[in-house]
């Protein structure tokens, strides 16, 4: 029979055979997919693995805590943390265009990743260890879409450190690609993860940069990670995490309106709610929320979140209007 479990263990000596005494290098993104296929591998070989999370700044509030801490308390994995947020906000200086600032986060992640990747092989080195493995989250979904290939990541390395060879070539360690999404989160569950990160909802790799409309800069993302950690609260404690495929919550930097809080006149920001029904992301529609429930999001976040002053609700659906803003 095919049970969580037995995939569990079938999956742990499929690890540990292919792993060997060797050591293995994943990258965490805050996603299920990365965590469960950490927590995975963290379960085959344990200390042989390190885990790398790249803090690039952009994440909702508590996301970050969510791998320092949760994860690490559920699986007892070793995780490397690299706060990378000053660089992050430096490259995004003075950048609206919403493709430009993917391409500037996805070209520093992959060098901040790269970085961390080159310390700890040169460390393993100096221990006489190989670091021979990187684990991907690779999905069944994935595979098909991709033709099914597997096999290696070749990784330039633009920070040499202590005589790397220019290009370090893993072998991919991938323990998902059996598995369709509900059965990963079947699979962290089992492993014991949190549900805060088992039931995650879909959320970008860009992070909140693609869900400022404007320049990205640290009074923004502090702005709307209070009304965004505002709708997520409510959309819970509502009971519609499972209903909703995700809500971003988007801050208009460029847009004020004239608005009267507390003594007088403001000049404030507008923030969107974007809350869909999806199956897959391809195709949606807006939710329809109770109307009291958005009463009270509205009322919360224009009396607790400074400078912003209205609330909009985005009634568009997939197609025309894309999920994200940018
Ligand atoms: P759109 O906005 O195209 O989004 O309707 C479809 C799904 O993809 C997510 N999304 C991204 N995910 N990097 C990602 O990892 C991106 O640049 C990106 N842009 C959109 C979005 O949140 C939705 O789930």
């Amino acid at each position: 029979t095919w049970t969580t479990g037995s995939i569990v263990e079938e999956q742990v000596a499929a690890i540990r055979a292919q792993v060997g005494t060797r050591r293995a290098i994943c990258a965490l993104s805050g996603g299920v997919d990365s965590a469960v296929a950490a927590a995975l591998v963290n379960r085959a070989i344990g200390d042989q693995l390190t885990c790398v999370y790249v803090d690039h700044g952009l994440m909702r509030k508590g996301e970050t805590e969510q791998v320092e801490k949760d994860f690490v308390a559920a699986t007892g994995a070793r995780l490397r943390l690299v706060d990378a947020s000053e660089r992050f906000l430096t490259a995004l200086k003075g950048v609206s265009d919403p493709e430009q600032k993917r391409k500037i986060i996805g070209r520093e992640f992959i060098r901040v990743f790269e970085q961390a990747q080159a310390e700890l092989i040169a460390e393993a080195g100096a221990a006489g260890e190989d670091v021979a493995f990187l684990v991907q989250g690779t999905l069944y979904p994935d595979v098909v879409e991709s033709g099914g290939g597997t096999g290696t990541a070749n990784i330039k390395s633009h920070h040499n450190v202590g005589g790397l060879p220019e290009d370090i070539e893993f072998e991919l360690v991938e323990p998902l690609r059996q598995l369709f999404k509900d059965e990963v989160r079947m699979v962290g569950q089992e492993l014991g993860l949190p549900d805060e990160i088992v039931q995650r909802q879909p959320f970008p790799g860009p992070g909140l940069g693609i869900r400022i409309v404007g320049e990205v800069t640290r009074e923004r993302l502090d702005l709307l990670r209070e009304a965004d950690a505002i709708v997520r609260e409510e959309l819970t404690a509502a009971g519609l995490d499972r209903e909703i495929w995700q809500c971003p919550v988007v801050l208009l930097a460029d847009v004020r309106s004239v608005g009267v809080q507390g003594d007088g006149r403001t000049y404030g920001h507008p923030v969107v709610l974007r809350p869909v029904t999806s199956e897959d992301a391809m195709t949606a529609d807006w939710s329809r929320l109770p109307y009291d429930l958005l009463a009270r999001i509205s009322t919360r976040i224009t009396n607790e979140v400074r400078d912003v002053n209205r609330v909009i609700l985005d009634i568009t659906s997939k197609p025309p209007g894309t999920i994200e803003w940018e």
